[in-house]
């Protein structure tokens, strides 16, 4: 069955927003789980997380950044076009609940899936406190939408375009230096960033949960492609995550399984005519 795209926008430079009607999808969804997608038919399968979504008017939101063959393709699709694959929800739904103050903090894209988890920890009771960064102002997203549903939001860039001229790292360490009693922090964005922030908090001994984004195929826990390891144990990020303790991830692993297919990712991109056709 196609999934209609009904609403397409860029929102920085680079990174998308699409609405896309998927009614089962939307009612299902939950903050924390994600979407896999196939464009045609031989496309290969890539996750996105949900950004939103709208139960009433059954769509689903998406935000991805340009970075390959897939996301370039899609980023050229349009109001009106259909995908042909759009499965989900795939993933376990955050652990929300009521703790006192939360800290959420989204680097780059990762502000996108970062948004579903203010709401739901502002709607469970929480004192909200927002950190998102970019690495310069005209890359920063979803600004205002967290600021609707945020107690405290604090903006860093690394050139210092908007608000701290920093990372977002410092904002959360000057956050925990000032003695405030932080139940939780939920950190979403590049891998480097999330093991830099899990380092960075441990000290402190704040629960620290990252989300995590390894290489995933089939998202049902049968491929074994996005095999990660937490706490010396081997998980499916796709049915055991994508949220993990940040302090037992080992990111080292994560990052160098990212790199794998780096020459045929490249290759694809060069030739549109990719070679893993239709698995990846
Ligand atoms: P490619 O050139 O094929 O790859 C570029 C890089 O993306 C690779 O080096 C690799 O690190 C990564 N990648 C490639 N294929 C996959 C794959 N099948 N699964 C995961 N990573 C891959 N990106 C967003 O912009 N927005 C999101 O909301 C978002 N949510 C994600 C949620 C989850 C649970 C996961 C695992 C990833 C998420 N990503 C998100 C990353 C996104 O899936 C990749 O950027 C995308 O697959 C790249 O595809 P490509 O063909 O354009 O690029
Ligand atoms: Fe295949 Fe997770 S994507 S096991
Ligand atoms: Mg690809």
């Amino acid at each position: 069955m196609p999934y209609k795209i009904i609403e397409k926008k860029e929102i920085a430079s680079n990174v998308c927003m699409m609405k896309i009607m998927a009614p089962d999808v939307a009612r299902a969804a939950k903050a924390g789980q994600f979407i896999i997608l196939r464009i045609e038919e031989n496309s290969e399968r890539i996750p996105l997380t949900i950004a939103d979504f709208d139960v009433n008017e059954g769509y689903v939101t998406i935000i991805f950044q340009e970075m390959g063959k897939t996301t370039k393709q899609l980023a050229k699709m349009t109001e009106g076009d259909d995908i042909q694959d759009f499965v989900g929800p795939l993933g376990k739904e955050s652990d929300v609940e009521k703790l006192g103050t939360v800290i959420l903090v989204g680097g780059g894209v990762g502000i996108a899936p970062v948004y579903p988890q203010v709401k739901a920890y502002r709607e469970a009771g929480n004192k909200v406190i927002s950190v998102i960064g970019a690495r310069n102002e005209s890359l920063l997203i979803l600004e205002d939408e967290m600021r609707d549903f945020s107690d405290e939001l604090y903006v860093a860039t690394d050139d210092g375009s908007k608000g701290h001229h920093g990372f977002v790292t410092d904002v959360v360490k000057n956050i925990l230096d000032s003695g405030a009693d932080i139940a939780r922090i939920v950190v979403i964005g590049p891998p480097i960033l999330m093991r830099v922030a899990a380092n960075m908090t441990a000290p402190y001994g704040v629960e620290t949960l990252v989300s995590l984004n390894p290489i995933m195929i089939d998202g049902t826990g049968m491929c074994g492609g996005c095999r990660v390891s937490v706490g010396n144990e081997t998980k499916f990020a796709c049915v055991d995550g994508p949220e993990f303790d940040g302090h037992k991830v080992d990111f080292n692993l994560l990052m160098s399984r990212l790199g794998l297919y780096r020459d045929e990712e490249a290759h694809c991109l060069e030739n549109h005519a990719c070679i893993c056709k239709g698995a990846n």
